[in-house]
């Protein structure tokens, strides 16, 4: 079974993404980190972000085994996924690897923006986990601050909810294969949720959509 989950960033879509993934015993793909590590070769390359070849040839070249987490989740690196990833050649050039890794006997979980929708529109199984602006602004800023990356002051937390802001509309109103609720995908908004109330929704969702 697949099982594509979409959502804005801090929705709690990768918690649920690997809360599912260890439930059915399937591998799980966050296909941000595929965007981020386009987004952290380039800056470190010095390259500009707007230049759509360069990042595709980065991306062409990409190994999901060679992949750091840690490194990748940082804020600097998410800005510049969300611009490289805005590049149809970039998204083109990460289709086969995402659609190979779906297409594993067994089945797989994929979060991303546009799993649903364009990497795996034959998921049985399709989840769009939102939250309001303000919570998940809240949640990345407490996540950020309790890493050492930021003060906890009232200007920290406006400039994390500025950022969400400018991501979401980026995400979603980029013309390449943007952030949207996929027709037949069952919406989970986490905004007054626990982890365990949104997982046994998100376990319900998939329950009833199970071939
Ligand atoms: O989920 P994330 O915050 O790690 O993703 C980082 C950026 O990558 C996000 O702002 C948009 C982009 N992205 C995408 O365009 N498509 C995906 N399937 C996953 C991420």
């Amino acid at each position: 079974m697949i099982i594509a989950i979409d959502g804005p960033a801090a929705s709690g879509k990768g918690t649920l993404a690997r809360r599912l993934a260890g439930h059915y015993g399937l591998p799980h793909l966050d296909t941000g980190l595929l965007y981020r590590a386009v987004g952290r070769a380039m800056l470190d390359r010095g390259l500009p972000l707007d230049d759509a070849a360069a990042a595709a040839g980065v991306a062409a070249q990409l190994d999901l085994d060679g992949l750091d987490p840690e490194a990748l989740r940082t804020g600097p690196v998410g800005a510049a996924a969300s611009v490289v990833a805005a590049h149809p050649a970039v998204r083109q050039a990460l289709i086969a690897l995402q659609r190979a890794f779906a297409a594993q006997p067994g089945g797989a979980v994929l979060d991303g923006r546009d799993i649903g929708t364009v990497i795996a529109p034959e998921a049985p199984a399709k989840l769009f986990v939102t939250a309001s602006a303000e919570e998940r602004a809240r949640r990345r800023f407490r996540e950020l601050v309790g890493r050492g990356e930021l003060a906890d002051t009232p200007e920290g937390l406006a400039g994390v909810l500025a950022d969400i802001r400018q991501r979401d509309a980026r995400d979603s109103g980029r013309a390449a294969a943007p952030l949207k609720v996929a027709d037949d995908a069952v919406t989970i908004d986490t905004t007054a949720l626990g982890i365990e109330e949104a997982f046994a929704a998100a376990l319900t969702a998939v329950e009833a959509h199970r071939p």
